[in-house]
């Protein structure tokens, strides 16, 4: 089986402060660095590290080739990551606070230059016992899921950055939605019981240092946060799903989907960065008792 990513690639520009600024506060900057991230790009690293088999399918600039070299390096499959001269690669302006907590302001760039062509023509390459996967960083992903929907795909959708009302008209045909616990209230607050999900939907909630939970149906599955001293939470959610999607691929029972997702997070925050940080499944492998 194989995962076709509709998903966001961005430049993260990572300032590390003390504490991060309120409204109307300047802070000082401890440091500055620059990363690959994007919501979509984590996830597909977090699934090639996984041992996953991934194709990407996005937008940069013609002036980042360079983009594409280390994504091949790490396993994403390219072939339909396009260039385009009309718009920078998104930018993500990050800050990163000592605690490991952050702020994140999005440029969204050549993420909203996807052309609904190419999308079609790439879909044609999958069938259905393939998934798709997208989030909210990029201008294709409602337009995606419904031809990806026709097609017998199997969607999940990391509902990232949240928006209810983007989300609500595309829910009855997501098979898989991941979202954080403050998402997850807004959601049932919106449709008044858990029960109003769609029949068969599954929802991965994460919860940061509390762990996270799967639902669906009656069933739901928790697991603990993998201990770990944080250094910077950025890309921990995108590596638990593109860890737990890649898992799920392969056949994984979705507890031990869950606990290798967890140990792959709680390895990703112990560093500075998102993708760079996404550990190989050898080094989650060293950490999963069974
Ligand atoms: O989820 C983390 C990601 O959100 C960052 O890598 C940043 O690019 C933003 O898209």
């Amino acid at each position: 089986m194989s995962i076709l990513n509709i998903g966001s690639l961005n430049l993260d520009i990572v300032y590390r402060v003390s504490c991060l600024p309120l409204a109307g506060e300047t802070v000082k900057a401890l440091n500055k660095s620059i990363y690959l991230g994007g919501k979509g790009l984590n996830q597909s690293v977090a699934i090639a590290m996984a041992g996953g088999d991934v194709k990407h399918f996005g937008v940069i600039s013609s002036d980042d080739e360079w983009i594409i070299s280390k994504l091949l390096k790490c396993g994403v499959d390219c072939n339909f990551i396009s260039k385009t001269q009309q718009a920078d690669t998104g930018q993500a302006i990050i800050f990163v606070a000592e605690n490991g907590d952050n702020s994140i302001v999005l440029l969204s760039g050549a993420n909203h230059f996807l052309k609904e062509s190419e999308l079609e023509a790439a879909l044609d390459e999958f069938s259905n016992s393939d998934w798709l996967l997208t989030q909210n960083e990029t201008n294709a992903a409602e337009y995606g899921i419904e031809l990806a929907r026709n097609r017998g795909l199997s969607i999940a959708y990391s509902a990232a950055p949240f928006d209810l009302q983007k989300l609500l008209p595309i829910l009855p045909k997501i098979d898989l939605l991941s979202v954080n616990e403050i998402e997850y209230e807004q959601l049932i607050a919106a449709i008044g019981d858990i029960h109003c999900l769609p029949k068969n939907q599954a929802l991965l909630i994460t919860k940061g240092a509390s762990g996270a939970e799967y639902i669906k149906d009656d069933a739901r599955i928790n697991v603990d946060a993998y201990a770990a001293n944080a250094v910077d939470t950025t890309g921990a959610g995108d590596t638990f799903l593109g860890y737990f999607l890649a898992m799920l691929d392969v056949g994984k029972e979705i507890e031990d989907c869950m606990k290798f997702a967890s140990i792959a997070a709680g390895l990703q925050v112990m560093k500075q960065g998102a993708s760079n940080s996404i550990p190989s499944i050898e080094q989650v492998k060293i950490h999963f008792e069974g």
